[in-house]
């Protein structure tokens, strides 16, 4: 397939996470973008120059184009639900930024949606595409970490004042722009990827660094999993320069290390002869966010993007599913929940009306 005759993609919002989208399409096989909307006259008229692209001003308009295959969704979190459902409707397969949704219900709202129209449906947690993270998914199938102890995130990012008043919605919680929800979400999810759901968490918030922002810009949680490993979530944007994320999984017989996008220790007691390989996965060079929000590559969006592609061609389901992710908003959910009663959470959690 080649660029011009690979499935076709529409892009819903054209703000800061667009262009990395459309880089990544435009990069992908089998993939190009055939359309973009915004109801942002100024953003979508910078957008479509930059890319040469028709532009809507509405959902609506966009997907009555035939050549639209499938909606990537980057509104603001609080919107996507309402996206996701208009799009499924229209028949369109659907990539939604994360998270996913606001609430869990919401999330059970668009599996349902998708379900009963025969549409497949993504969401973009890109980091789980990652050689390092794969190594140890693999590793752990394998049983080689044995039991596994403790399995943690430690993000230490810095987001300026200027990040969360450049739109209404990066200063307002329930629109999901605290860091728990927001930049940690990743990496609650990498590790519920690796390690499984959490039983309970105890979590803490604050605002250390953007006075007048009425948001968490620091979150530290304790969590158990519900496999019996423990863990800790270190997570902030206030932490200037910023430095790379890290993620850590120990078990009785090896730990685990990626920093960044980077495998930073791996080693085992059954050192095999692969090791030596899996050790230089991944380079310090390669941004992953930690400094400010453009401050990060395309590839993974193009591995996501180039998923979907396969899974439309196969009939498959694609490799980010919403019921894979469930589990993370529930747990990043579960953390607002303990800072506000100021007591640990078991998970599932009872009232979600009751987080924020
Ligand atoms: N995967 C990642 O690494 C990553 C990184 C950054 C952001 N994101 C996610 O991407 C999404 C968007 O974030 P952003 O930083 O680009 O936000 P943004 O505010 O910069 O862009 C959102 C755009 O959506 C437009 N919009 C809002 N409502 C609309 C509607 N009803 N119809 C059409 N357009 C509408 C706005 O005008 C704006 O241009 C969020 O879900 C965020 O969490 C993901």
């Amino acid at each position: 397939m080649t660029n011009d005759s690979g499935l076709g993609f529409g892009l819903l919002g054209t703000g800061l996470i667009a262009p990395f989208h459309a880089k990544a399409i435009r990069a992908a096989r089998g993939a190009r973008l055939v359309g973009v909307a915004d109801t942002d006259a100024a953003r979508l008229a910078k957008f479509t120059a930059e890319f040469d692209v028709p532009g809507y001003f509405t959902l609506e308009q966009m997907l009555a184009d035939p050549a639209i295959q499938v909606v990537n969704i980057l509104t603001p979190n609080h919107l996507h639900t309402e996206a996701v459902v208009q799009a499924a409707r229209a028949g369109k397969h659907i990539l939604v930024e994360k998270p996913p949704a606001m609430s869990l219900r919401e999330v059970d709202t668009m599996a349902a949606t998708c379900a009963e129209a025969g549409v497949k449906i993504g969401v973009v947690l890109q980091c789980r595409t990652r050689r390092s993270v794969q190594a140890i998914r693999t590793a752990l199938q394998q049983e080689r970490f044995g039991k596994v102890y403790q399995a943690d995130a430690i993000m230490k990012w810095f987001r300026s004042a200027n990040y969360y008043r450049q739109d209404a919605w990066r200063t307002s919680r329930r629109s999901g722009a605290g860091v728990t929800i927001q930049q940690a979400f990743h990496y609650l999810d990498l590790l519920q990827y690796l390690v499984g759901p959490a039983k309970s968490v105890h979590a803490q918030m604050t605002n250390l660094a953007h006075p007048g922002i009425a948001l968490e810009d620091t979150a530290l949680a304790f969590v158990t999993y519900q496999n019996g490993a423990q863990g800790v979530v270190e997570a902030s944007t206030a932490l200037w320069p910023g430095t790379d994320v890290r993620i850590e999984v120990n078990g009785e017989n090896g730990t685990a290390i990626v920093v960044g996008e980077r495998m930073d220790t791996w080693k085992f007691k059954d050192d095999r002869p692969e090791d030596e390989e899996i050790r230089h996965l991944g380079s310090a060079a390669v941004a992953t966010g930690a400094t400010g929000a453009a401050d990060l590559g395309f590839l993974d969006h193009q591995a996501v993007i180039e998923d979907m592609v396969h899974a439309v061609a196969d009939g498959r389901e694609p490799m980010i599913t919403l019921a894979s992710v469930r589990p993370t908003l529930e747990w990043a959910l579960a953390m607002y929940q303990s800072a506000k009663q100021g007591t640990s959470v078991e998970l599932p959690i009872l009232d979600e009306d009751d987080v924020w």
